[in-house]
């Protein structure tokens, strides 16, 4: 395993323990849109076997290749409210039009509840510092992910999504990481 995936495995053990509390008890089924290197994913499914895991990609270092759906990124290949609650770790943002996906593809496959790892900002310096990084770490790891200017949200717009939407938010918890957030959000439904 390399440093990254490491740091990775530490960082994604935090983020489980904040989440485990708002996941579904097997049979009830998850979703896990993103994969990584796979260390959340598999932390997700040793709480719910019931896990379905989806990416685009897989790479040398993911520890789950056998348990990774690959498609086209575009359209989630599932029926209409598959899985009871749905999450995504930093994954947002790597999704080409994400508040179109968000829309269309993860509020339609979701029955009650969207788990949601996302890195927010405030201002411009903010965003330019988040993307820089973002891309910098990825390709430090490993992880050829595309970045998408586009695709990331402010934490207002956040707020503003969630509200136009009529859906309802559980917990939002924002922790200052480097000059921006990483934000941990549940959001129900209606
Ligand atoms: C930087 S990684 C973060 C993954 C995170 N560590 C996790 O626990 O899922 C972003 C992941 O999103 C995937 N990705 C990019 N576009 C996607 C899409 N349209 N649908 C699903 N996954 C996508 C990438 O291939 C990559 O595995």
């Amino acid at each position: 395993m390399n440093t990254f995936s490491q740091l990775f495995r530490e960082r994604e053990k935090v983020w489980f323990l904040k989440l485990r509390s708002f996941l579904p008890v097997s049979p009830e089924g998850v979703l896990k849109i993103g994969n990584g290197f796979g260390h959340l994913s598999e932390m997700v499914r040793s709480q719910n076997q019931n896990t379905t895991v989806v990416d685009v990609a897989v790479f040398q270092e993911t520890v789950n290749k056998d348990h990774v759906m690959l498609y086209d990124g575009g359209k989630l290949p599932f029926l209409d409210k598959s899985f009871d609650t749905t999450i995504l770790n930093l994954t947002l943002h790597h999704i080409k039009d994400s508040r179109e996906f968000f829309e269309n593809e993860i509020l339609r496959v979701t029955k009650k509840r969207v788990v949601l790892i996302e890195e927010t900002y405030d201002n411009l310096f903010q965003k330019i510092h988040l993307v820089f990084r973002d891309w910098w770490m990825n390709s430090k790891a490993g992880q050829d992910c595309d970045i998408h200017w586009a695709s990331y949200f402010s934490r207002s717009e956040m707020t503003r999504f969630i509200q136009d939407h009529g859906l309802r938010l559980v917990v939002r918890e924002t922790i200052r990481h480097h000059s921006y957030f990483k934000e941990l959000l549940v959001i129900d439904l209606p």
